[in-house]
């Protein structure tokens, strides 16, 4: 466990200087004047970054003649450790991550129809404390989405349960399955994703999020690639989870076969899909038995071991998260219900336990999600403020040595 986790942070850490050098040579290519025609020639031989047949990724062209506005309209908010807490731009300075990988993997921006793309609809809805794009930039931006559309494949008509094409975040990831049915809203599947070359690309703590009343079955989950600029999916090769099923308990994330895969098949920039043959919700309630039973077997003594530090450490702590995950917020309370937090701390606890890796605390999504300095696409970052993050973390880790064995 531990080893593999050492693996991963070190593998985590080269990709980092990879991507590094990646930025520095693309960004010394990226002359501010310079009109799309160049940047083509520009980008196309030094970031290897389409796909080995030399394509040029127009997408990604577009996207570099607009970033300079981009971000001068939205920086200052929308950047890492920005006022929004949602860092979609990435670092545009350092370019790493760089603004275009965070943009093209961001929840809802690059969508089928791109009108309906969030980038669009959530200035235009009026409620945005930002401004709206300038005019250059508003057509610039659904030129470029448009562009980027025409690769999305439309799954609504897939034979099989299917998590839709989408870019994934060289990091953590949380794919929410909602798109399939209201009674997967708030589960999720979550994955460590990891460039080991720009051909492999390594997938590891692959976990299935059910919610607290419902839980999931499922049979042979397959990832498929989608190279850029294509809708053609390449099934992983070796379809590594061919036997892999399982059935998932309600309020227990459970890891997908031994939660790691390489996709020898990788392309880099591309897209992931996943189909699973069989996903189902599973109602406990309604499968007869289990009268009001907050939810199995063992409520006896409850998931956590330490409840006096959690009492006294992390509730207290998760005071800020409160607002959208006890109840205020649908989706957050689905994924992570903290409803419990002022009259039943054992199941409270049990619910934020899911979210701590023991084996790595630094590592538990609890914390990778809300780091303003990081780059999962999480709402709350204690508004890019990292003493009050790391007050909390500290807080929070308190009780998590106490849990650990
Ligand atoms: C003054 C700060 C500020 C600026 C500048 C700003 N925004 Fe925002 N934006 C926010 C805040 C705060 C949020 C969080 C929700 C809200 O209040 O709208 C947000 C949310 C968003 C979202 C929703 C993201 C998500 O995942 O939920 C989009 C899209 C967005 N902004 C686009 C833009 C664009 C495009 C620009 C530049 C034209 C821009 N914003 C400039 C403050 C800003
Ligand atoms: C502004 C509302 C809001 C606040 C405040 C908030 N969250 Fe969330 N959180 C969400 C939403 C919404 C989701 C579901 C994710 C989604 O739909 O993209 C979520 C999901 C999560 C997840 C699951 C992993 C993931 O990324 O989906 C974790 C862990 C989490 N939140 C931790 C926290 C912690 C810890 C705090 C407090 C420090 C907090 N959240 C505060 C809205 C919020």
């Amino acid at each position: 466990m531990s080893e593999r986790t050492n693996q991963l942070r070190a593998g985590f850490a080269l990709t980092l200087i990879a991507a590094a050098t990646l930025a520095s040579a693309l960004g010394g290519g990226c002359d501010d004047s310079a009109g799309p025609q160049q940047l083509l020639l520009a980008t196309s031989s030094g970031s290897g970054g389409s796909d080995g047949g030399g394509a040029p990724n127009l997408g990604e062209e577009m996207f570099h003649a607009l970033e300079a506005d981009l971000v001068k309209e939205c920086g200052a908010c929308h950047k890492l450790g920005g006022l929004a807490d949602t860092p979609f731009l990435g670092d545009p300075d350092s370019q790493n991550p760089a603004p275009y990988d965070v943009m093209t993997s961001w929840p809802d921006f690059v969508v089928k129809d791109w009108a309906t793309s969030l980038l669009v609809s959530w200035p235009a809805a009026g409620s945005h404390s930002g401004p709206a794009p300038s005019e250059t930039l508003g057509a610039a931006l659904e030129a470029w989405l448009a562009e980027e559309a025409k690769a999305v494949e439309d799954v609504a008509n897939a034979p099989s349960p299917t998590i839709a094409p989408k870019k994934p975040i060289m990091g953590f990831n949380s794919l929410y399955l909602d798109a399939l049915g209201a009674d997967f809203t708030g589960m999720a599947i979550t994955f460590w994703a990891e460039e080991l070359t720009d051909k492999s690309l390594a997938l590891t703590e692959i976990q299935l999020y059910p919610t607290p009343k419902l839980g999931l079955k499922f049979e042979h989950p397959l990832f498929v690639v989608y190279p850029i600029g294509t809708i053609d999916g390449e099934p992983d090769p070796i379809d590594s989870f061919s036997n892999v099923a399982g059935e998932v308990e309600a309020g227990k994330p459970a890891s997908v076969g031994p939660g790691t895969l390489v996709l020898s098949n990788w392309k880099k920039g591309a897209k992931l899909s996943l189909a699973f043959d069989v996903l189902e919700v599973v109602d406990p309630a309604g499968g007869g038995g289990g009268m009001g039973g907050g939810g199995g077997g063992d409520v006896g003594d409850g998931p956590c071991q330490a409840l006096d530090a959690f009492t006294a450490e992390a509730a207290p702590a998760l005071s800020p998260c409160v607002g959208c995950h006890g109840g205020g917020n649908g989706a957050a309370t689905n994924a992570v219900d903290m409803s419990d937090l002022d009259n039943d701390l054992s199941s409270a606890c049990g619910q934020i336990l899911n979210r701590i890796n023991l084996n790595n605390p630094p590592q538990s999504q609890l914390f990778v999600t809300t780091n303003p300095q990081g780059g999962a696409s999480h709402p709350f970052k204690f508004g890019g403020n990292t003493n009050n993050f790391n007050n909390f973390v500290n807080a929070v880790t308190k009780w998590v040595q106490a849990e650990s064995p």
